[in-house]
């Protein structure tokens, strides 16, 4: 059997933008060729935050459309929606029992959130989130997690958990790579070139999937630069047009080097309009076929359900091997 492969991202935006898509989605698609893929709208992640019920159904199936239109395959992968895979739950209870409160504590995104939010305004959830992250892979034996930068010190708890299991109780889990790829590992946000691009940025700084191709070009045409006007790769410099030439390189599978060769001589707004066309001609036809899936909510449900009965057949695995290791008594029938 090829090695396995999860992932998962948050339904927590109508789109997802541009940094989940080079980040991201791009491995996911691409693993199908040699791995066993199995990927999830983590909406029991989404919680949190209290979304408004109607947004986050909408989301959720949404956040599904687009990784189908991207090209992730329901023939070659298993996708699927994590709330009905029951067992994420409980492995991520059982793995609260090794986590240790100082540990959860150091994750950055959580003390980055609950220091903006307060301690009134930090849930329980937010500080269990990583752990429940956790449960998500070692569900499935991953040996591959294709995620961003952003996500990498998740990754490290999730493979401290699995070791100390293991440790604990026999080879139980599988300890997961983290399978990031350095040039498009982080990309930034467009208005603040010192930030990543996130769900949760201004809307100028961010590029949706589905955004109108006026909008995308007008964002593009507006972002962040410096003062200077030559098109030349420097992330310490230039940011801003660093991260504008990784997208254009990303996206046009040419190398940063002959994109600047491209503009030598030629000057930032010449730059922008390029990769403006470059960014719509090449999320077009993802936009399109995403509100097609969008717009056939039976079609889409039938196919998270079928992941879904996959899944549950190899989650329910797992969580009888921990439960056994542990000796939680399993019902006779
Ligand atoms: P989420 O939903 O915030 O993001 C989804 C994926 O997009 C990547 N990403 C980026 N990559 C490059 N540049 C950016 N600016 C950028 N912003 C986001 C993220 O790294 C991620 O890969 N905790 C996860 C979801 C999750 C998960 C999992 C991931 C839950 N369970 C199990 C992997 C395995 C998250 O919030 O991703």
């Amino acid at each position: 059997m090829s090695p396995r492969v999860f992932s998962g991202m948050q339904p927590t935006a109508d789109s997802l933008h541009l940094g989940n898509y080079l980040g991201a989605l791009v491995q996911w698609v691409a693993l199908q060729e040699t791995h066993d893929t199995i990927y999830a709208v983590v909406d029991l992640h989404a919680l949190n935050e209290h979304p408004e019920p109607e947004a986050l159904r909408r989301r959720t199936r949404a956040t599904a459309a687009q990784f189908l239109a991207a090209g992730v395959d329901p023939a070659r992968s298993l996708l699927f929606v994590q709330s009905h895979v029951p067992q994420h739950a409980e492995l991520a209870w059982v793995l609260g029992g090794f986590t240790g409160f100082g540990e959860a504590s150091r994750m950055t995104q959580f003390k980055d959130k609950s220091a903006k939010q307060g301690e009134r305004g930090t849930n329980v959830a937010l500080f269990t989130y990583p752990v429940l992250m956790a449960a998500d892979i070692l569900l499935y034996d991953a040996e591959a997690v294709p995620v961003g930068e952003d996500q990498r010190q998740h990754l490290e708890l999730t493979r401290d958990l699995a070791q100390r299991v293991n440790a604990s109780y026999g080879d139980i889990f599988t300890v997961p790579e983290p399978h990031i790829i350095k040039a498009t590992a982080k990309i930034y946000d467009l208005q603040d070139p010192s930030s990543k691009m996130s769900k949760s940025g201004g809307p100028g700084g961010i590029i949706e999937i589905l955004d109108e191709p006026k909008v995308i070009s007008k964002r593009i045409r507006s972002a962040v630069t410096d003062a200077e006007t030559e098109v030349r790769f420097d992330e310490r410099l230039k940011p801003g047009l660093a991260n504008l030439l990784t997208i254009y390189s990303a996206l046009s599978g040419r190398s940063i080097s002959d994109i600047e060769d491209d503009f030598a001589g030629k000057g930032y707004g010449d730059f922008k309009g390029a990769l403006a066309d470059v960014v719509v001609e090449f999320l077009a036809p993802i936009r399109e076929a995403a509100l097609g899936w969008i717009e056939s909510p039976d079609k889409l449900d039938s196919v998270l359900a079928d992941g879904a009965e996959k899944a549950r057949m190899i989650a329910q695995g797992t969580l009888e091997r921990v439960y056994d290791a542990l000796g939680v008594v399993r019902p006779a029938h």
